[in-house]
């Protein structure tokens, strides 16, 4: 189906989500929240899509945060219920079980950030500013960035951002952990598309459970992590993709991965 504000395009097995509003910097107002919601649905459900990038159109923002406009008119019960909102998009993101890549192009801002925190994996260009700019509304994080934050960064970063609303560069979110990689401008795009095509040639079953293994080890106490690795590798061991990646390297090929 067509979204009013949001751009889908597959290439293979890798499908390209672009946040576009570009004349509100991809704020994120409750319907592109409800077409991001939809939009992963049909990526979670679509086994043909292995990888999931997630980008912001134009070339200043990646996404300058919740739509400030709406925020004005909220009511408490209201922010009760876009924050949760919100916040089962993000969770959605993070649990979708194939990697999402946000491509950062430019201002990663509130809503915006906790969106990319969201992603599996993320890529700046060396123009981005990320930050979370909340306490500059009277408001907090309310998309999980304090969550989030939190646990990607420490929380003397999570602190930091949060209580100065300070915006960051590219460079100092890397140095931070905050983002994976930073890349020229220029090359953003490809640098991202390159990644997913890696990814996508992957074996999604050992994707999937590295992303569920490292998720869950983040909540639970070390044993339990470490007893649902086991589980997974055993699961790993019983797939074609594994004799397919064990035979290939033994016979000195590159391996074609079926994700059965
Ligand atoms: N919500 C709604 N609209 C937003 C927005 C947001 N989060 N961020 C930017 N916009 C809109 C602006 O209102 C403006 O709309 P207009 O042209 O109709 O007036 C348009 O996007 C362009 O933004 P502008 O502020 O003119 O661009 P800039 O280059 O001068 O500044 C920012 C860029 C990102 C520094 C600035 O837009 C900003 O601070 N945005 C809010 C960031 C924020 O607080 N996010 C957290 C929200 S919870």
């Amino acid at each position: 189906m067509a979204f009013r504000n949001l751009l889908q395009a597959d290439e293979g097995a890798v499908r390209t989500l672009t946040i576009n509003r570009p004349d509100k910097l991809n704020a994120l107002d409750r319907e592109t929240l409800a077409e991001l919601h939809l939009a992963f649905d049909q990526a979670r459900s679509d086994d043909a899509i292995r990888v999931v990038i997630l980008a912001g159109a134009g070339p200043k923002a990646f996404v300058a945060g919740a739509d400030i406009a709406e925020l004005a008119a909220q009511s408490p019960l209201g922010a009760l219920e876009m924050s949760r909102f919100g916040q089962a998009l993000m969770t959605k993101v993070e649990r979708l079980g194939k990697p999402v890549i946000a491509s950062i192009g430019g201002f990663a801002l509130g809503g915006g950030m906790e969106l990319a925190m969201a992603c599996t994996l993320r890529i700046a260009a060396d123009s981005a500013k990320l930050g979370q700019p909340e306490v500059n509304l009277g408001l907090l994080p309310g998309f999980g960035g304090t969550q989030r934050l939190l646990r990607l960064a420490g929380r003397g970063a999570a602190l930091e951002l949060c209580l100065t609303g300070a915006p960051i560069t590219a460079q100092r979110a890397c140095e931070l952990g905050i983002v994976n990689r930073v890349v020229p401008a220029a090359e953003l795009a490809a640098e991202v598309q390159k990644l997913a095509l890696q990814l996508a040639a992957s074996a999604p079953i050992a994707l999937r459970a590295v992303l569920d293994a490292v998720l869950l080890g983040g909540e639970a106490p070390l044993d339990t992590g470490l007893d649902y690795e086991s589980q997974a590798f055993a699961v790993c061991a019983a797939t074609e993709d594994m004799r397919e990646g064990t035979r290939a390297f033994l016979e000195k090929r590159k391996p074609a991965f079926v994700g059965r």
